[in-house]
């Protein structure tokens, strides 16, 4: 059982707590639920991990994500101005009222359940096309050639990208995702310009025309809900960064969930008219995204009992959340199908609960469900012990899934 002083002030960012998070998460929601944590380049921020306060963090106007206001606090933290934020990324996720809300409402058509729902066949096509491929392979990685590859190839159809862009996609986003310092100079900056570019390209060329797809929608859309181009290829920045990596991290994580707990995978497999119901469940257990939903105060907020004064940076630890005994008070550690619809925050809450958590079910669904109706003798190729998730402060990824058909 972690303790106060075997937490390093650097505790969440610690290889240990990447690979083993729950324990210290478990005492720190007891303890000190709304803690202070050193940040590596100096200042401080605040993590909230019980699901209350989460919750009323997520809906309270006090607490920003406005890259704007978030670039002005870095500034002041560094004690110089900061590069500021590129254009694509004034996106709605990255915005607050009153400029979220066009934006918002602008994708919302495309985003229903009912959209989600008639891209199930095509889902499927691109499942079994990844499966075919990886097939042949005596010990295939589920990562790099399935869980990753079927959200990038999903949503750029879904934009109206052309299949001979899809592998440039799938580079694009993985470096947007796994950039670290030792990637090499200019490795990230290179591929926004390059996917910038790409998306203009495109988004003119369906100026001219159109296809049957979101880009061209919201080029064509009713002259009063239209985006200006800049706005456009700032949402499709949003959709591949909002995307992606989440449901990515989600797919694989609900396959090795299942390769671990063969009797759920059965239920699964024998009713599948269970996928649906048992899917907030999936959600919750895997939890895809780790820590960072991340705010900044405007003005004084109390959280958990803590006034947090203005100017500060909250990070939100919705893997925290989704373990909290006060809201899954039935052993929340354990993957249990017959919980019913447990409401948890991994696609937050508020104005920003994001707009693709219908489609990221469908594509975790399908993807799941076809590869062990296919390869109904998967097994992991390794012990469950030698899984390793990518250190991340947003996602939660297996670094590699290594199975035997
Ligand atoms: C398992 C997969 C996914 C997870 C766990 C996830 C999670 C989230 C969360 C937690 C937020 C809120 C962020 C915040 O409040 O700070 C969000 C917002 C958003 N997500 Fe997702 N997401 C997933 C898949 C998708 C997909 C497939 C799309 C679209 C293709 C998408 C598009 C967006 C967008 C556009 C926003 C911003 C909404 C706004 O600010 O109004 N997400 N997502």
């Amino acid at each position: 059982m972690a303790d106060t002083r075997t937490l390093s002030k650097y505790w969440m960012i610690t290889n240990d707590f990447t690979q083993n998070p729950y324990p210290v998460l478990e005492y720190v929601r007891r303890e000190s639920p709304v803690r202070e944590l050193a940040m590596p380049g100096g200042g401080r921020a605040w993590v909230v991990t019980r699901y209350e306060d989460a919750k009323a963090a997520l809906a309270d106007p006090r607490l920003s994500r406005d890259i704007h206001v978030q670039y002005e606090l870095m500034s002041k933290l560094a004690g110089r101005p900061m590069t500021p934020p590129p254009e694509e990324a004034n996106h709605l996720a990255n915005l607050e009222p009153p400029r979220h809300t066009p934006l918002r409402k602008a994708i919302s058509f495309a985003f229903t359940p009912r959209r989600a729902e008639a891209l199930r066949p095509r889902v499927e096509e691109i499942a079994d096309e990844l499966l075919d491929r990886l097939a042949g392979e005596p010990v295939p990685d589920l990562i790099a050639g399935y869980a990753d590859p079927l959200p990038v190839i999903t949503i750029a159809e879904l934009m109206g990208v052309p299949a001979k862009a899809w592998p440039d996609f799938l580079r694009w986003s993985t470096a947007l995702r796994s950039h670290s310092p030792t990637d090499g100079e200019g490795v990230l900056d290179r591929s926004i310009k390059e996917l910038s570019r790409y998306m203009s390209e495109l988004i003119a060329a369906k100026q001219s025309e159109p296809g049957e797809d979101l880009l061209s929608a919201l080029i064509h859309a009713a002259p009063e809900r239209r985006l200006t181009s800049t706005e456009i290829l700032s949402t499709g920045f949003a959709l591949m960064t909002g995307g992606n990596d989440t449901t990515a991290s989600l797919v694989g994580g609900v396959i090795a969930a299942l390769l671990t707990h063969p009797a759920e995978r059965t239920e699964l497999l024998a009713e599948p008219g269970r996928w649906g119901k048992s899917m907030d469940e999936l959600i919750r257990y895997v939890s895809p995204i780790s820590n960072a939903l991340q705010r900044v105060t405007t003005e004084p907020v109390e959280l958990g009992g803590v006034t947090i004064p203005a100017g500060e940076i909250v990070v939100i630890s919705v893997m925290s959340t989704n373990r909290d005994t006060d809201q899954f008070p039935d052993h929340p550690d354990r993957l249990d199908l017959s919980r019913h619809k447990p409401a948890h925050l991994s696609f937050g809450f508020g104005i920003h609960y994001c707009s693709g958590a219908h489609l990221a079910k469908v594509i975790t669904e399908i993807g799941a469900r076809r590869l062990f109706e296919r390869f109904p003798g998967v097994t992991l190729a390794v012990d469950p012990s030698e899984l390793r998730y990518q250190a991340n402060p947003v996602v939660r990824p297996l670094q590699a899934l290594p199975v035997r058909w």
